[in-house]
């Protein structure tokens, strides 16, 4: 897009470029940071429950839950999302923990499908529980699903989660699409020493059921505090083993430059792999997200160490307006990238668990 001549905050800036254009009269007021980038997108933790134990976010015992009175209720999230869709949050992502362990999703579900200028609207979850709820979550107005599976195999399901259920999970991917969910996409993990044999019978699951996949480095958001540099499978790495194996990748474009995700296409022309390579190629110069967890505090990364307390707002004498100026000081202290592999790197207080991804 052209640079905004009558902006004067690209101006002050510097921008050479501006990310939205301010002629479009009707535009709701960006909600932008101090690097140019216009936030969309929204991602809701809505609960700190899970019911595996993934050893790459969750520890393996003596979890700490949060009490249910701490978690934002349907009403309070539901504010929350219709003020920050005034804001130009137009595409909502619904993660936990485990989302669907927060009892009567379906409910927040089609609360939210009904808020003005909410366009996108998509659920992240470990799939257990998806058998039971898939048609209800279409019903309510849920738009598409990512279901994480790192591997077809039961042992070393068991072995990631601490729990058993691979057949669960697959079922309930295959409940997602006889529900109506078109485009469902599969989030694998990508580990060193461990996602290496799991990558091409994914590859071939998902290019024989016409699913997305997309690969994801392992981050150091694991509550252990045992990520180490070297357990990245780099996206590089994944690539030439998917190849090898099956046939050549060619990219295959994007058109949304804020999706994480780079993708390739197999020159037989059946899938597409994604890689989110967050690591090796962070990519957070394109970031337009904003993450609220479970129990309302605004993060603008994933990485972030600091919160603004929307619960506090939501439950005190503070109004809409406060909510709006607390999103906006939020946005505007967003750090250029998440510096992972620099010196000076800490990773954030809360376990992936308790961002919600
Ligand atoms: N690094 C990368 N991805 C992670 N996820 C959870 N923990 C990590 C981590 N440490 C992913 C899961 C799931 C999504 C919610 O977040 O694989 O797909
Ligand atoms: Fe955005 Fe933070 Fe993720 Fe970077 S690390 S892409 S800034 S959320």
């Amino acid at each position: 897009m052209a640079a905004a001549s009558g902006c004067t905050l690209h101006r002050r800036l510097g921008r050479s470029e501006c990310l939205m254009s301010f002629s479009d009269r009707n535009m709701k007021p960006p909600l932008i940071d101090a690097f140019g980038r216009v936030h969309t997108s929204l991602r809701l933790g809505v609960t700190d429950r899970c019911n595996i134990r993934c050893f790459y976010c969750m520890p393996a015992e003596k979890v700490v839950f949060r009490p249910r009175s701490e978690l934002l209720t349907f009403e309070e999230i539901e504010r929350f999302v219709a003020v920050a869709a005034t804001m130009g949050i137009n595409k909502l992502r619904i993660t936990g923990g485990e989302p669907l362990v927060r009892s009567e999703l379906p409910k927040l579900v089609q609360r939210l499908a009904q808020v003005p200028g909410i366009e996108e609207l998509a659920l992240t979850t470990n799939g257990i529980l998806l058998a039971d709820q898939a048609a209800d979550l279409k019903a309510a107005g849920l738009r598409r699903i990512n279901v994480s599976l790192d591997t077809l195999d039961e042992e070393v399901f068991r072995q990631v989660s601490r729990r058993s259920g691979l057949k669960r999970v697959l079922d309930g991917i295959f409940s997602a699409k006889r529900a109506g969910f078109e485009k469902i996409r599969l989030n694998a993990i990508a580990i060193r020493g461990l996602s290496e044999n799991e990558i091409v019978p994914l590859a071939e699951f998902a290019r024989e059921h016409d699913f997305e996949l997309r690969f994801i480095e392992y981050m150091p958001l694991d509550a252990d505090g045992a990520w180490k540099q070297e357990e990245v499978l780099t996206g590089e790495a994944m690539l030439r083993i998917l190849e090898k194996a099956i046939c050549p990748l060619e990219p295959a474009g994007r058109n949304d430059s804020s999706q994480p995700a780079v993708d390739y296409r197999f020159v037989d022309g059946r899938g597409v792999i994604g890689f989110i390579c967050s690591v090796s190629e962070p990519f957070c110069g394109n970031c337009n997200r904003l993450r609220l967890t479970a129990e309302g505090q605004v993060r603008n990364c994933l990485f972030s160490t600091a919160e603004w307390d929307a619960r506090a707002v939501l439950r005190g004498p503070g109004n809409d307006d406060n909510l709006r100026q607390l999103l906006r000081d939020c946005v505007w202290a967003k750090r250029p990238a998440h510096g992972i592999g620099e010196t000076e790197f800490q990773p954030p207080a809360r376990p992936m668990y308790q961002i919600g991804g």
